[in-house]
C-alpha cells in the first residue's frame, strides 16, 4: 500500500523550462515556503454541503518579502456523488464516489522575473510497492480549452 502525504513545501525556481523537471530542477531554487509555517483558515466554515467541498486557504505567517500580501495557496477537496466533469478546466472525467484535490496559487508575487512554482508530493509506503510516475499524452480536447499534461501513478 501507499498513502499520499500532505505536501510540506511550496517550491519556487528561477527558470521556465519545464522539460525534464523529473530529473533535475528547472533552475536555481529560491528558499522554499514551508506550509507548516502558513496560517490556515478554519476549514469548518468552508464546508459546502451543496458542492461536497472544503477549502483550506493559507499564507505565510512571516512574509518578509511581501510576496503573499495579496496572495494565497488553496487546497480544495471535492467529492463527486455521480459521474461527470467539474466546471473548472481541465474538466477530467470522474466517476461516482471519487474525489478531487485542486491546488491553486493565486495573487502571490514571484521572487524573480521568470519563476516556476512547484509543490512537493510524496507517497508513503513500504519501498518497492510505491508507484512510478508515467507521463501521459497531454489532454487537448473539446472539454479542456488549454493543454494539460496528465501524469499517471502506476502500481
Ligand atoms: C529545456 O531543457 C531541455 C532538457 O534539459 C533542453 O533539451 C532544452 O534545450 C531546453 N529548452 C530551452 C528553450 O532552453
Ligand atoms: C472553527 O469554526 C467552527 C464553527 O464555525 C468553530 O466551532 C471552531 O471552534 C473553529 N475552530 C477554531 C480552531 O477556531
Ligand atoms: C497588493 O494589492 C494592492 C491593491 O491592489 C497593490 O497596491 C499592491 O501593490 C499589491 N501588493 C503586492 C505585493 O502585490
Ligand atoms: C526583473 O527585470 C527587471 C527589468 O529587466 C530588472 O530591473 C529586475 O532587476 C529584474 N528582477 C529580478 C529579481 O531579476
Amino acid at each position: 500500500f501507499c498513502i499520499p502525504r500532505p505536501p510540506r513545501q511550496l517550491f519556487e525556481f528561477d527558470g521556465t523550462n519545464t522539460s525534464g523537471t523529473a530529473a533535475k530542477p528547472p533552475g536555481k531554487p529560491y528558499p522554499p515556503y514551508l506550509l507548516a509555517k502558513f496560517s490556515w483558515n478554519n476549514v469548518t466554515g468552508s464546508l459546502d454541503p451543496a458542492t461536497l467541498s472544503a477549502t483550506f486557504q493559507g499564507h505565510p505567517i512571516h512574509d518578509p518579502t511581501g510576496a503573499f500580501t495579496n496572495g494565497s495557496l488553496t487546497f480544495r477537496v471535492q467529492a463527486f456523488p455521480r459521474s461527470g466533469r467539474p466546471t473548472q478546466p481541465p474538466r477530467l472525467l470522474h466517476t461516482a464516489d471519487t474525489c478531487q484535490l485542486e491546488v491553486a496559487l493565486v495573487g502571490a508575487s514571484p521572487r524573480g522575473n521568470r519563476s516556476l512554482f512547484g509543490l512537493e508530493v510524496a507517497m508513503l509506503g513500504p519501498g518497492p510497492a510505491c508507484p512510478s510516475v508515467q507521463g501521459q499524452q497531454s489532454i487537448d480536447d473539446e472539454y479542456a480549452p488549454a493543454v494539460f499534461q496528465l501524469d499517471q501513478l502506476l502500481w
